[in-house]
Order: structure tokens, then C-alpha cells, then sequence
């Protein structure tokens, strides 16, 4: 309701605009019409007489001349008449023509205006007189050669002003007429409105809803009985932390322990050239994500064993217990061969699924030998699930687009298990999903999940889009699942998050002091506004639209010039491939052509650090920069957003964020941008620099309680606990299949 007045307001302003507009534009017309048709009246009614003006004019018939004025002035609204001799002398006047206009005023008004006798034909002006407006038109007499005199006739206007007064009222009564009505339809039509989507809810509410409504009323019900019981839980038990997921897990699950399939291990065993052994931290949101969340649990990871010294630090099961010093899991590695990885990895994952599922203009590249590779590799790690489980129901937690047909090929071993994939990258829509000629293979090996998940409801609805489209399966809009040989696969956004707190930060200085370091480290003035970009080097980061973005802030913002540094960690990756490699260099040359631009003695506007960099080298530089820019042209969710805010706890810094990432959809608080429109994001990164610093507080403080609430934890235990009910029902109804079998077959 409070809608609809709001509506009426603008829409009374906006009718007394109109109305406005619509008085002046009328009484400017009709005063033009009426001009005209005075000055071609005069004209007629002094041609009409001309003959017999000349005549008794030119015989000095002074009386007959008087006469035939007279006669002209018949109209009730002529006040008087005149004619004048060129040298601006009276002949002869009615007796309503004022003595205020004597014709040498008159011709004056002419001769100022440049106006003569014989040049014009005829003359008109309005003027003020004490009575009114007066309308004054002067004719010739006479041909232009030698003119003889001039007519003058004095139209009385004060009917004008009446005239306007009359129509000033009506438009007014009009406008009022207009305004209340509209007003009195639009409250009319919003009560209306108003009263039957009460009822409705009314009716759903008390669980009678009509048809219309009954769908949208399942899904309020579920969501009201949803958020009640996350509230009930929070309110028991607190937020989301590992105790929880924990908890949760005994809860819910026994106990069990979960099973995760992901390419990127969170562990890199590197053999140095000294032939130490060091552990390096991938550069990866999904191990950021998902690592906190086995800590918490236990549980086994398989992934590839992709480090040089990997295989001397597993055991004969070719498992290692990570994490170092800790060892609250097991990371079992599985080993693939240079043409694996090549095509599997290289290949089909990142030259064909990568680029179809991100709209950053790559072509995705699908060869018939990689998909072979991409196969051979999901079945060797479907086959090592199978191996690590000891229970006939286990739990597997199936990550990213490398492993699309590990879900199918591990249902068929083991089909009472609870699967659960988690789709990292974004999901295009149907048609662009159509390209892929292994688009059918891939939908059915997903379809092996008992829940699909997606960051956004708007991949989940996606993948809807593509099974309904390619595949013979039928999509229960109801539960936004999809039904194939009775087969139920759920599809669901989980956005996924990060660990709350970081433990990367336990013991890092605090932000004053990682600022004075990184300073130092970087050898920059004091004073210097420092900006953070921390990515793979991955061409859907729009990391060269970054680096421009910086550019135009110089230009536009000289003021800037030596003093705001721009920093970019940008960790290898992929570097196999071409379309990385080019990148690679790319952003090279263009950091390169910005410092030479405006670099001056040690100044140099873009760090680019091209290696890989430990989390904690990570936080220090997130916790000492005054703006953090995240651009990518394409992301389902983009962690390091996420990271930039729990690593500000002194609630300063500004997050600059790409709208086409998924943290977009929760970081609301962040300055939005369209990294392509590079004058915008230049006018952000300044809107950062120069906002207060209550207004970071402010911002910074809403985006924290919202990723600490929001956390990973939540993330898997949201999915672990719906993956138990969906258990649960499963078992149910499997026992009730079983006992009433016998009685079907008997019948
Ligand atoms: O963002 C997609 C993703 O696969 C993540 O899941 C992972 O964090 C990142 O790319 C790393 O890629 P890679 O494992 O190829 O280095």
C-alpha cells in the first residue's frame, strides 16, 4: 500500500507538470492565432475601405474620411482608428482612438524596429495600455512609390486576458478532475490487489490455497519451515563452525566418513633443487573451500598426484595424512600418465569444459581423443572411490567438471550410495550447453548424483534447461529435481564460502603492521594507496581489463599519479595451454606499457608478481591494500572476494567486485562493476580510494557478519543434512518397496 501512495504522489506531480505545460503551450498559441487573425483583419477591413480613404483623402474630404474610419471601427472590438500623414502628423481620428497614440509615436515604434511606410506594406504590435492590452496595426495607403499615409487601427485585447483567465480555470478544474480520479483507480486497484493476495496467503497459510496459488504456496511453506529450523538450530547450537559440521555429521549421518573425488589435491609434495621436499598450497577456490571442511570431518580425499615428490611421501595404499603435523585426514593420490593428464586434464576439462561454461569469449575445444582420456580418467577415479569405501551406502563428495561421469560410474558399483557433486564453475544456458557433442553423455553421468549442486539458482536452473532439453527425463519443477529411470537427482544452490575464522590469519600481525611490511617489501613511499588483485593466471579473471581499469584511472584522475600502486599476485596455471600462455604474456606487455607510460624515477603504477604465492603471503598483501579489485569476466563464485573481507577485521579496505561473479549475489555492500566497462570501473577504484572511513566500516562490517554466518561449514553441512534426509527417504522407501513386493507378486 505504502507502494501505491508513493505511485500517487508522482503520478499527481507528474499530471501538474503536465498541466503546466499543457496552460503555457495553450495561451502561447492561442495569443500567436490571435495576432495573426487581428493583423489580417485590420488589413481586410482597410482594403475593403481603401478606395474611398484615398478618394476623400486625396480631395481633403476631411468629414467623408471620418465617415468611412468610422465604419471600419463598427467591430466592438476596434477601439479607434487614424490615419496619419508620412511625416507622422494626424489627419483625421474616430472619436475612440486614444490621444496617447499619436502617429508620430506610432511610426517611431516602426522606424526603431526599421520598419517604413514604403518598404512595408503593413505593421502590427501589442502594447500596454491602461485599460489593457492593446493590439495596433498600421496599413499603407497608397502605392509603396509614394505613399499617401497609413491606417491606424487599435484592436482592444483585454478579452485576451479574460479569455486565458477562463481557460486557466478549466485546465485547473481539468488537472484536479484527472489527479483524483487517477488517484482514487490506482488506490482502488492496489487495495484490490492487496485484499486478494491476503486472502490468498490467508488461504495457503490455512491450508486452503486455489490453484493458482498452490505452487508458489508449497515453496513459501518449505521455505518458512526451512528458515525456522536453520533459525531454531542457530539459535541452539550457534552458527556453523567445525563442531558443528561435526555434530552434524553424527547426527545426521553416524558418523560416517565421507569420501571426496576432486582433481586439485589440497597438498603438493615439491622436491627442491637441494632435494628437500617442501608443501605447497594450491592456488585453488576449491581447495580453500573444501579443505576446512575434511579438516572438521575426516575423511579421505582422491585427487591427482601432481607433485614432483609426491609419490615418495604416500604409503603402499598411496595414501599421506595431511595435513603436516596435523594429520586429521588422508589424501589418497591417484597417478595419471603424461597422455592422461593431456587429455583429460589439458584437454577436455580445460580447453573444452572450461570455456564452455565461461562467457569470456575462449573456444571451447573438443577433441574425440581427449574425451577418450577425459572417460579412461573418471573410471580410474570412480574405481579409487570404490576402493577407499567400506560401507555399502558411503558417502562421496564428487567435485568440479573434471569428474561429469565419475557420479553415473560410481552409482553403478555402488548404488546405494550417497552422492553429492558440487559444480564449481558456472552452468550455461541450453543452447550454448548444445555445442558440447558429448553434452548427452555428460547430463547422464551427473545424473548418478543424488544431489547436484550449483553456487546460483540461476545454473541450477540451467542444468533443468539442458536435461529437459537433451535428455528423455522428466524435471519435477515441484522439488527442482530431475526424474530419470525413476531415478531422482536434486539439484540445489549451496554458494560456497570460506573457513570462519581464517586459520591462515592466527598468525599473521595485525593490518597496520602487514601494510607497514608489504610497503617495505615493495620499497613504496609511505603514503602510497595500494590495490590488490589476487588470481590464477586465468584469462576468465579479467585481469587485463583490471590493469586497463588502473590505466584509466590515471589518466582521467592525475591527481593519483605516484601515489596509487596497483599490485597483482597472479599464480601460474595451465601454462600448457595456448590460449594461458598467450595470456600470460598479454598482461605482461600491459603492465609493461602502463609503467612506461606513467612510471616516473622509482614510481611504477602496476607490481605484477608472476609466481605462486603461500596463503599466508596472501593474506599479509589482502590485509594491507585500501582496495581490492576482483574483475573476472566470468565466475561461479570467487572465493578471494570472500578471503578480502575475513582478512579485514579492522573493518577498512574497499572490495571493487565484478557483477558476473557469484559472490556478487552476496557481497552487495561491495562496489558492483562490469569489468568490460572500464571508465566505470576506473570511477570505482576512485570512489574506493576516496571513500570515508566510516562508510568502509560500515560497509566492511555488514559483508563480514554475512561470510562469518555464511560460512563453509554451513555450505557442506546444508548438503551433508539434506544429503541424510534424502537418505533416510531412500531407505524408507526401500523398505517399503521390500515388504510390500511379496503381496504385489502374490496377487
Ligand atoms: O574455479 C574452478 C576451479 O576448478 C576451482 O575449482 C579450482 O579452484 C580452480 O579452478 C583451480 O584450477 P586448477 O585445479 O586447474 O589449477
Amino acid at each position: 500500500m505504502r507502494r501505491a501512495a508513493r505511485f500517487v504522489l508522482l503520478l499527481v506531480a507528474g499530471l501538474g507538470l503536465l498541466t503546466c505545460l499543457a496552460y503555457w503551450v495553450l495561451t502561447r498559441t492561442t495569443r500567436d492565432w490571435f495576432n495573426a487573425d487581428l493583423r489580417q483583419r485590420a488589413g481586410l477591413a482597410v482594403l475593403s475601405a481603401e478606395q474611398s480613404l484615398v478618394k476623400h483623402w486625396s480631395e481633403g474630404e476631411f468629414g467623408e474620411l471620418s465617415t468611412v474610419l468610422t465604419d471600419i471601427t463598427r467591430d466592438e472590438r476596434v477601439m479607434g482608428a487614424a490615419t496619419c500623414a508620412p511625416d507622422g502628423s494626424l489627419v483625421v481620428a474616430t472619436g475612440g482612438f486614444p490621444t496617447a497614440f499619436g502617429c508620430r509615436t506610432v511610426f517611431g515604434w516602426m522606424r526603431r524596429e526599421g520598419v517604413g511606410l514604403a518598404s512595408h506594406g503593413s505593421w502590427t504590435r501589442t502594447t500596454e495600455f491602461p485599460g489593457g492590452p492593446v493590439h495596433v496595426s498600421v496599413v499603407r495607403l497608397g502605392g509603396s512609390a509614394k505613399p499617401l499615409g497609413a491606417v491606424v487601427l487599435l484592436h482592444d485585447l483585454s478579452f485576451l486576458d479574460r479569455r486565458e483567465a477562463t481557460t486557466r480555470n478549466q485546465v485547473l478544474v481539468a488537472f484536479l478532475v484527472l489527479a483524483l480520479a487517477a488517484s482514487a483507480i490506482t488506490m482502488i486497484v492496489a487495495r484490490v490487489a492487496w485484499r486478494g493476495w491476503l486472502e490468498e496467503l490467508k488461504r495457503a497459510i490455512t491450508g486452503r490455497p486455489t490453484r493458482e496459488f498452490r505452487a508458489l504456496a508449497s515453496d513459501v511453506r518449505d521455505l518458512v519451515d526451512k528458515l525456522s529450523q536453520e533459525r531454531e538450530n542457530d539459535v541452539r547450537v550457534g552458527g556453523w563452525t567445525p563442531e558443528r559440521l561435526r555434530s552434524a555429521m553424527v547426527q545426521h549421518l553416524q558418523g560416517e566418513r565421507i569420501v571426496v573425488v576432486a582433481n586439485r589435491e589440497p597438498y603438493i609434495h615439491e622436491k627442491l633443487e637441494d632435494g628437500t621436499i617442501r608443501v605447497v598450497h594450491p592456488a585453488s577456490g576449491l581447495v580453500t573451500a573444501l579443505e576446512p571442511v575434511l579438516r572438521a570431518c575426516s575423511g579421505v580425499w582422491v585427487a591427482h598426484g601432481s607433485g614432483s615428490a609426491d609419490r615418495e611421501t604416500v604409503d603402499a595404499h598411496q595414501r599421506v595424512k595431511v595435513p603436516p603435523g596435523e594429520e586429521s585426514y588422508s589424501v589418497r593420490r591417484v597417478w595419471l600418465s603424461e597422455v592422461e593428464e593431456a587429455g583429460y586434464y589439458y584437454g577436455f576439462s580445460n580447453e573444452g569444459l572450461w570455456p564452455l561454461c565461461h562467457l569470456a569469449h575462449a573456444r571451447p575445444v573438443f577433441r574425440a581423443e581427449d574425451w577418450e582420456q577425459y572417460q579412461r580418467v573418471n573410471q580410474k577415479f570412480a574405481d579409487a572411490v570404490c576402493a577407499e569405501v567400506d560401507v555399502e551406502d558411503p558417502i562421496v563428495l564428487v567435485q568440479d567438471y573434471h569428474f561429469a561421469l565419475a557420479p553415473r560410474m560410481i552409482r553403478e558399483r555402488l548404488p546405494h550410495a550417497t552422492i553429492l557433486t558440487f559444480w564449481h564453475v558456472p552452468w550455461p544456458n541450453a543452447e550454448r550447453f548444445g555445442i558440447c557433442p558429448f553434452r548427452t553423455e555428460l547430463l547422464e553421468g551427473l545424473l548418478g548424483s543424488s544431489i547436484l549442486g550449483f553456487h546460483i539458482r540461476q545454473h541450477c536452473n540451467n542444468f533443468l534447461e539442458a536435461a529437459d532439453t537433451f535428455l528423455e527425463a522428466r524435471i519435477d519443477r515441484e522439488t527442482n529435481a530431475v526424474v530419470q529411470r525413476s531415478r531422482k537427482t536434486l539439484v540445489r544452490p549451496y554458494p560456497i564460502s570460506i573457513e570462519w575464522p581464517v586459520h591462515w590469519l592466527d598468525g599473521l600481525p595485525n593490518a597496520a603492521e602487514c601494510r607497514k611490511q608489504v610497503i617495505a617489501e615493495l620499497g613504496l613511499r609511505a603514503d602510497t594507496l595500494l590495490g590488490i588483485g589476487v588470481d590464477r593466471m586465468d584469462y576468465t579473471k579479467g585481469i587485463e581489463e583490471r590493469l586497463l581499469a588502473v590505466e584509466e584511472l590515471l589518466v582521467r584522475y592525475p591527481e593519483y599519479r605516484g601515489k596509487f600502486v596497483f599490485v597483482q599476485l597472479a599464480a601460474p596455471s595451465r601454462s600448457r595451454i595456448e590460449r594461458y600462455k598467450d595470456l600470460n604474456e598479454s598482461v605482461g606487455r600491459v603492465a609493461e606499457a602502463i609503467n612506461a607510460r606513467f612510471g616516473q624515477g622509482d614510481y611504477r603504477p602496476i607490481v605484477l608478481h608472476r609466481a605462486h604465492h603461500e596463503p599466508p603471503k596472501v593474506f599479509r598483501y589482502l590485509r594491507a591494500a585500501d582496495v581490492c579489485y576482483v574483475s573476472s569476466l566470468h565466475d561461479g563464485m570467487n572465493l578471494v572476494a570472500k578471503e578480502f573481507i575475513a582478512a579485514r577485521d579492522d573493518e577498512r579496505g574497499v572490495l571493487v567486485l565484478s557483477q558476473f561473479t557469484g559472490a556478487a549475489r552476496e557481497l552487495t555492500e561491495a562496489l558492483l562493476v562490469n569489468p568490460y566497462d572500464i571508465r566505470q570501473a576506473s570511477d570505482a577504484l576512485v570512489s574506493a580510494l576516496r571513500m570515508p572511513l566510516d562508510e568502509q566500516a560500515e560497509r566492511m562490517r555488514a559483508m563480514r557478519a554475512l561470510v562469518s554466518h555464511f560460512n563453509v561449514y554451513r555450505w557442506a553441512g546444508r548438503m551433508l543434512v539434506d544429503a541424510a534426509q534424502l537418505r533416510r527417504r531412500e531407505r524408507l522407501t526401500g523398505r517399503l518397496r521390500n515388504s510390500v513386493a511379496p503381496a504385489f507378486e502374490g496377487a
